[in-house]
């Protein structure tokens, strides 16, 4: 936490003036959104936090905007604002909310009726396009990367026969049990900010460092890890990226130890049409991809090396044993399908990527050079469409250094204020992500909110260098 306990600034930044200015944009919040507060209390009759996923109402703003609609990088709520979308439902949308594309296709599908418990030709070309592009040859469908986390994970367990896996301290990899767990002071503790969930981890999980290769052979060592699940990047404690050689040490320890190397690109398909794993060229034996496949509806997929799926292949054709013990009724339905059919065929290509990324630089660029004139002792970083400032100089080499550079109260209050000026960042991070639709006008609207919001935090008020605009006339 970013607040030493005698209110000194930390971070760059004194709590106190952060305390006044949050008075102030609380108050302008809720000014200027009567109907999302009316609805809010309606909400609240039913349910919980007033939201139907809780996570919703962690904005850092008094209670929710409500959303009406969206398209491209845009997006509009029940009061009538408009507001250009860096968050993209947290990288559901990243290639832009209503994408023509999506919107045709998962139209005519539905047409042809959604789900069949049944095979669709589209699932050979989603399939064969999948391992060309993330180097494993076999796949099957989940609804979500959580489910897709916890299905490679169990498929390891299975191949291998061990229980336990071993993630980095810092990892998000969705709501999988024993995942829930981080280093602190050195050793295993429950997840910080989650209600403990009951898991033996000492029985189920080991967490080391990224970017730690003795660690890593050390932990490996008596050939009892089934998995090690990581991100090629982290992406969820601010963005951590590998080291040189980090990569070619965990392929070969991992290979050493007869560990399955799950890689969860997730995020890191910020990078290109073949995530990191094309980027970087890594080897993974397992491969899971959630959230932005199939236009915001829920999709994932997981992929496999042919020695996995035939022990699945096996084990299930013996007597007795039909069943991998998971699955799910909707998962790979054909509506999804045809979803992420589009994708791969119209959307994840290079000319989409070369603009994400180009746009991302100028966004990298106007946020360094602001840090910079305000002379905060912060740095940003940029993977492929993703751009992240944290609150210390230097990129940091792991989980445990990333924690330390975040503050929930300059975070929270960043995404107040940048929303009661007509832009949508992406809450628990300082993450901006760019759409195929996000133009050089919405990066230089970041930037202008940037630095008044820098201005203001560090009371030193700097002229602008370009002419500031709220979006909206309505904010
Ligand atoms: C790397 C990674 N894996 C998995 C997940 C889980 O995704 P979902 O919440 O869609 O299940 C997330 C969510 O942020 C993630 O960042």
């Amino acid at each position: 936490m970013a607040l030493s306990a005698d209110g000194e600034a930390t971070h760059g930044i004194a709590p106190q003036i952060l305390a006044k200015i949050r008075v102030r944009e609380e108050h302008r919040f809720r000014e200027r959104r009567p109907r999302s507060q009316q609805l809010h209390a309606e909400a609240r009759e039913h349910m919980p936090h007033g939201v139907p996923l809780h996570w919703m109402s962690q904005w850092g703003s008094p209670y929710p905007i409500f959303a009406e609609r969206a398209s491209g990088a845009r997006l509009t709520d029940v009061d009538g604002h408009s507001y250009v979308d860096f968050c993209l439902g947290d990288s559901a949308c990243m290639f832009g909310h209503a994408h023509p594309a999506f919107t045709a296709g998962i139209a005519q599908a539905a047409e042809l009726g959604a789900s069949y418990m049944l095979p669709t030709r589209d699932a050979i070309a989603v399939t064969r396009e999948l391992s060309w592009r993330f180097r494993v040859p076999f796949w099957q469908l989940a609804t979500s990367a959580t489910e897709a986390n916890r299905f490679a994970l169990r498929i390891a367990r299975m191949f291998t026969g061990r229980e336990k896996i071993l993630v980095f301290n810092g990892k998000y990899h969705g709501s999988v049990d024993e995942t829930q767990v981080e280093l602190r002071d050195g050793r295993m503790a429950p997840q910080h900010g989650i209600i403990a969930n009951g898991v033996d981890f000492d029985r189920t999980t080991r967490v080391i460092e990224f970017n730690d290769l003795d660690a890593l052979e050390t932990a490996l060592a008596a050939r009892d890890v089934a998995a090690v699940l990581t991100e090629p990047h982290m992406t969820n404690i601010g963005m951590v990226p590998a080291a040189p050689g980090f990569h070619d040490g965990l392929r070969r320890l991992t290979r050493e130890a007869g560990t399955v190397l799950i890689l969860d690109e997730t995020h890191t398909i910020c990078m290109g049409p073949s995530g990191a794993i094309g980027e970087l060229g890594l080897e993974p034996d397992m491969v899971v991809l959630g959230k932005v496949l199939a236009g915001g509806i829920p999709s994932a997929v997981y992929g496999m090396s042919a020695a996995i799926a035939q022990s699945l292949e096996s084990i299930t054709r013996g007597p007795g044993i039909n069943h991998y013990g998971f699955g799910g009724t909707l998962a790979a339905n054909a509506l999804t399908v045809r979803a992420i059919r589009v994708a791969l065929d119209e959307i994840m290509t290079e000319a989409t990527y070369r603009h994400m990324t180009t746009i991302a630089e100028a966004l990298h660029d106007v946020i360094a050079a602001q840090i910079k004139r305000f002379s905060l002792p912060w740095h940003v970083s940029r993977m492929g469409a993703r751009v992240e400032y944290l609150y210390q100089p230097s990129v940091p080499r792991n989980g445990g250094e990333a924690a330390r550079a975040r503050s929930d109260e300059i975070e929270l209050l960043s995404h107040l204020y940048f929303a009661n000026r007509g832009l949508l960042l992406t809450p628990f991070h300082n993450m901006a992500l760019v759409s195929p639709s996000t133009t050089l006008a919405d990066v230089r609207a970041y930037d202008s909110v940037f630095s008044d919001m820098l201005g203001e935090f560090t009371q030193s008020p700097v002229p602008h260098t370009n002419q500031h605009q709220d979006h909206d006339s309505h904010i």
